[in-house]
């Protein structure tokens, strides 16, 4: 989607007109540029009260001699956030159809700067298929290629919008990939592929440089963690470092991500419902890819680093078994209870790894890590833990500005109890019982975060648990469906503060 903003009376293509709740008329101004039979129209249906322009909804026009036009409703202005405003611009995208071709003028009036900001950049968000592995039909005469947008407001903040529009379409292309990582089919996207994609990523930008550690080099490392869950796979796993400005001093934010290409369950083999899901069990890994790229294209100049565990989860006669004892990269032993509970044995080595090598100012990892999450906490929040309160409430805020929700979750020393009273080794991949699955999985991560050089105290850390939100969220307006590229954005604006 391209958009051009501008104070250009003419309209292009389809007149896409945000309203407030209940207007009576058109704003004073907006009727510029718009044809006469076309504006007598909008305005008998707003003075007779046939669109309300309530939150979420449209109206198409169509067939007038004036050209056509979409009502959108921003419901009322009291109540106009950031994200309802994102909401209504998805409405768009989401409504725009063959009728109204690929050709958009957005025509404000009387809407404050922020406001048309997150209006436009939810009509970028939205703008999103998975149309890869669909065959072309040869007569569609369908309307897909590049969306072009002009939009128009009052000539002092021209400007400002358009640097803002800008700014989400370089993040947008960072949700694109977290996307199209998300949805790829596990056949075509396993470890070593994923690794491909980054040195792909980092050959396009001279500030990228990317590390990969293969299965080998992780053997030789005493990775046992990432070992152990991909070595039952014939696509082996492997660990990708990505790193933004390395010339800039340290220490800087570090992203980790788990990256099961593939979660079957291993030998705790996962019943057959919905197994096809877990495809999206990378999502951790692509979100983290696509802040990266969504840091560089959008010309970030700190250092920034992301690194993801790659790994396929099969069950095979070279598959860990549930009993096995495993050596994670810190050293720790781990009793590997249920091969099921695989993104926490991954993340072990990410974490210790990303702790004593890559000088980090804070950790964030991000994992479709436990079912019980998603019982937590549905499909509208990622649950959230951290050693820290002050990331925790940054990462939290910055949630909350994206419409992203990220909802604190505890820590509980109980918990990491539960996690290392293993019978025989330091710890434990498997809670006691069935009970508060979430909070122990971060329990268990928790084990395997550093403490700052020279000091007992732990490098700030936080987890995020996006089982619940990766995918499948229908309350989520961004996106039609398949995997929602969840928290590229928090990230992106946590670490940029833009
Ligand atoms: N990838 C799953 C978690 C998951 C399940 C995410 C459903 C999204 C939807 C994870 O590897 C897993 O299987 N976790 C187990 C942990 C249990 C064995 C302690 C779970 O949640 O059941
Ligand atoms: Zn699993
Ligand atoms: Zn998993």
């Amino acid at each position: 989607m391209q958009v051009i903003v501008n104070t250009n009376e003419n309209i292009n293509g389809t007149l896409i007109l945000p309203l407030w709740q209940d207007s009576k008329n058109m704003a004073d101004g907006s009727g510029a540029g718009v044809h006469r039979s076309l504006k007598n129209q909008i305005e008998n249906i707003l003075a007779n009260g046939d669109f309300k322009a309530k939150a979420g909804t449209a109206m198409t026009l169509a067939g007038t001699e004036g050209g056509k036009a979409l009502l959108v409703g921003l419901g009322k202005q009291e109540d106009a956030t950031l994200q309802s405003m994102r909401e209504s611009g998805a409405k768009v995208t989401a409504s725009r159809g063959k009728i109204h071709g690929r050709t958009l003028t957005v025509k404000f009036h009387g809407v404050d700067g922020s406001h048309m900001g997150a209006f436009i950049e939810g009509m970028i968000i939205r703008d999103y298929s998975y149309d890869k592995y669909k065959s072309k039909d040869e007569d569609d005469d369908s309307d897909d290629g590049e969306i072009t947008v002009h939009v128009t407001c009052e000539a002092d903040k021209t400007d400002d919008l358009q640097k803002s529009a800008n700014l989400s379409s370089a993040v947008a292309t960072g949700v694109y990939l977290a996307r199209d990582l998300g949805n790829a089919p596990p056949n075509d996207l396993y470890p070593m592929e994923f690794a491909r994609q980054a040195i792909e990523f980092g050959k396009e930008y001279e500030n990228v440089e990317v590390k990969v550690i293969n299965y080998e080099e992780a053997k030789t490392l005493g990775m046992g963690g990432l070992v152990g869950v991909g070595m039952g796979s014939y696509r082996k796993p492997c660990m990708v470092i990505m790193e933004l400005n390395g010339d800039k001093p340290g220490p800087s934010p570090i992203i980790v991500g788990k990256g099961i290409t593939f979660d079957t369950g291993g030998i705790s083999l996962k019943p057959p419902p919905s197994m096809d899901e877990m495809k999206y069990d990378m999502h951790g890994s692509a979100t983290t890819f696509g802040v990266m790229k969504a840091l560089a294209a959008s010309g970030h100049k700190e250092r920034v680093i992301g690194l993801t565990c790659m790994a396929e989860n099969m069950p095979s006669s070279n598959a860990q078994r549930p009993g096995d004892v495993i050596t994670t990269y810190s050293g720790k032993t781990v009793e590997v209870l249920n091969t099921d509970a695989e993104g926490r044995l991954v993340l072990s080595d990410g974490l210790w790894y990303a702790g004593t090598h890559l000088n980090p100012s804070y950790m964030i990892d991000l994992a479709t890590l436990t079912g019980a999450c998603v019982v937590a906490l549905g499909h509208e929040a990622t649950g959230l833990w951290s050693n820290d309160d002050e990331l925790l409430n940054k990462i939290k805020v910055a949630g909350e500005h994206c419409g992203e929700i990220a909802w604190p979750m505890p820590l509980f020393k109980a918990f990491e109890k539960e996690m290392t009273d293993s019978k025989i080794a330091d710890v434990r991949n498997l809670g006691a019982g069935r009970y508060g699955g979430s909070n122990t999985a971060a329990a268990f991560l928790k084990q395997f975060v550093p403490n700052m050089e020279g000091t007992e105290k732990q490098i700030p850390w936080a987890h995020m648990d996006i089982a619940g939100t990766a995918w499948g969220a229908k309350s989520n307006k961004m996106v039609k469906t398949g995997a929602t590229g969840i928290h590229v954005r928090t990230l992106h604006h946590l670490i940029t503060g833009l």
